[in-house]
């Protein structure tokens, strides 16, 4: 490979030998668990090596869940009102599963002009009454009409049900675009409104895991165009692209000719295994060699302009080092060992996360606390300066002052020398008092003068002591965290060792509640010293925390009804 290309590290061939990439656009393709989305994270953290300040956005699109949770930071869903009829025939061709070039004229008769969603609606019931009234009843416009405004209530009942945001906020370095619950049409129209942003931006990565989602094959979607577009655009403007599927030829072809680097993995079906045998140029790789890729292992196509290499490799994860990438390579670790390294490393991380949030939440609510008293400073400072203003305006003049200083200066005068005398007169007093202390002592010798004093003869025995611990009394209920952590250690929940998230997730299961990590530390700290849990360093750090053996017992769980129950 030429030093033209920048390239980044991705994995070892069977061979221990360290495998780039040249930093192109990106195609991975592979059965689902074959680690398509490790492989995405490990080229952005690597292409963030190379480019630190570029942005990366990620679409976490897959209906089954989130893919990319603990990974970057999610976002606020930004769309566009986009209202141009082409954009709107896109989304309802995908939310309807059908074509509607038919009704393609009606629909740009309403759009235009519209600002608003609401309004396309607005115009296409103006036109229905209209036509209702030129027109035979039953005429094939009316139909048309009518069609399109059900399918237009759909799509603005859809797309108003979402939170979003009318500004494009990308904060953080990985910024993650979380769309799984909404509508296909809604995510097409995030997808469309981020890229078409972007699009005009430079030092940008877009991640599109699920890409037949997106922009599939023979196939339109309100985001296809713009995914085109973003891939067309060159390394020039430093816009890269990821996208990957389970397939490869269930993505757009156009979108696929511009990614110069494949990564394709495991298939399951020998109709899939056949297919990308036949997507790999010179037919180097057997379908049978597609069917026993291994969980990370992977076929690179890389392409440079006059050369294409074919290369086998194991992708290395995210923050596993090369050492430990050559001991699978060589068999003596196992994908399963492998896998739990991943787990624990992600994990950790989390743990990490939540307890540097809390920790920031609460530096920023100290900053703010600071500015206001900074303010409120600010105020007294120019309320003292206003002050010192007024007083030299108002300050009499030399003479006056000179007067005034004499004066000052005989108080003080007249001040030392009383103090002086004062103190002659308490060493008198004090002289006084103890000669008349003597005096009387000498006269009458047998008075004590500190009665106070009482004396008092012990007598040496043996005594029996009954000592009561009286235990203390816990009163927690399932409205606080104290009783609820309790309950689960009643359960037997805490028969395992816990880590913090685990609590966290599990308090959210059995009683919605989610408070923050510093509490239920402090919670579980404050029952550690209780003598009910027991706890211990975790290896990958934080702390594990279970229940003594013997404190089962003492937790006592009473069902009662609450006053509002009853
Ligand atoms: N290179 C790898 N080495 C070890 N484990 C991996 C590797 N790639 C993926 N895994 C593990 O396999 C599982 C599935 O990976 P994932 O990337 O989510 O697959 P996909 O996106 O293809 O469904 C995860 O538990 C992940 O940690
Ligand atoms: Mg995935």
């Amino acid at each position: 490979m030429t030093k033209a290309f920048e390239t980044f590290l991705i994995g070892l061939d069977e061979k221990e030998k360290a495998v780039f990439l040249p930093r192109f656009h990106t195609l991975v393709a592979g059965a689902s668990g074959t680690g398509k989305t490790e492989a995405d994270r490990k080229i952005i953290a690597e292409i963030l090596k190379a480019i630190p300040d570029l942005k990366v956005v990620v679409f976490d699109v897959k209906e089954t869940g989130r893919d990319w949770e603990g990974f970057g930071h999610d976002v606020p869903i930004y769309v566009k009102t986009a209202t141009d009829v082409r954009f709107l025939r896109d989304l309802i061709e995908t939310s309807e599963g059908r074509k509607i070039d038919w009704f393609l004229y009606e629909l740009s008769i309403a759009t235009e002009k519209a600002e608003t969603w609401r309004e396309v609606l607005a115009n296409l019931e103006r036109r229905l009454e209209e036509t209702k009234k030129r027109y035979p009843k039953g005429s094939i416009r009316e139909e048309k009409i009518g069609i399109l405004i059900l399918y237009m209530k759909a799509l603005v009942k859809d797309l108003e049900s979402v939170r979003i945001s009318r500004e494009l906020v990308l904060p953080h370095q990985i910024n993650v675009v979380a769309v799984n619950r909404e509508s296909q049409a809604f995510k097409e129209l995030a997808v469309y409104s981020y890229v078409s942003e972007i699009l005009d931006k430079q030092k940008y990565l877009v991640v599109i895991d699920e890409g037949s989602l997106l922009a599939p094959r023979e196939r339109g979607t309100g985001c296809k165009r713009v995914i085109r577009r973003l891939f067309k655009a060159g390394r020039a403007a430093e816009l890269y692209g990821i996208v990957s599927d389970q397939e490869i030829t269930g993505i757009d072809e156009s979108v696929r000719r511009q990614c110069w680097n494949w990564i394709l993995g495991m298939q399951t079906e020998v109709a899939a295994q056949k297919r990308t045998a036949d997507q790999i140029p010179g037919k180097s790789v057997k379908p049978d060699q597609i069917a026993t890729l291994g969980v990370g292992w992977f076929y690179a196509v890389i392409r440079t302009p006059g050369k294409t290499e074919i290369k086998k490799f194991y992708l290395l994860p995210e923050g596993i080092p090369i050492e430990t990438g050559k001991m699978l390579v060589r068999g003596e670790l196992s994908i399963e060992e492998m896998m739990e390294k991943i787990a624990e490393l992600r994990m950790k991380k989390v743990d990490e996360d939540l307890v540097y949030k809390e920790r920031c939440e609460n530096l920023e609510r100290r900053m703010e606390e600071m500015k206001t008293e900074m303010s409120k400073l600010r105020e007294q400072r120019d309320e003292f300066k206003n002050l010192c203003e007024k007083l030299k305006a108002e300050m009499p003049d030399k003479v006056e002052l000179q007067n005034m200083k004499n004066e000052l200066e005989r108080t003080r005068e007249n001040l030392v020398d009383a103090q002086r005398k004062l103190m002659r007169y308490s060493s008198l007093e004090s002289f006084l008092t103890d000669f008349v202390r003597d005096a009387v002592k000498e006269a009458v010798p047998q008075v004590s003068p500190t009665a106070s004093e009482v004396s008092v003869n012990v007598q040496s025995t043996v005594t029996d002591f009954n000592v009561t611990r009286l235990r203390e009394t816990l009163s927690a209920t399932d409205k606080d965290l104290q009783g609820q952590v309790l309950l689960l250690a009643a359960e037997g929940w805490f028969k395992e060792k816990r880590r913090i998230s685990q609590v966290r997730d599990e308090l959210r299961r059995a009683f919605n509640t989610s408070p923050r990590p510093g509490t239920i530390e402090k919670t579980l700290a404050e029952l550690v010293a209780k003598g009910i849990l027991e706890r211990e360093k975790a290896s990958q750090g934080g702390w594990l925390y279970w229940l003594k053996p013997e404190a089962e017992k003492l937790i006592k769980v009473k069902n009662t009804l609450t006053d509002e129950a009853k």
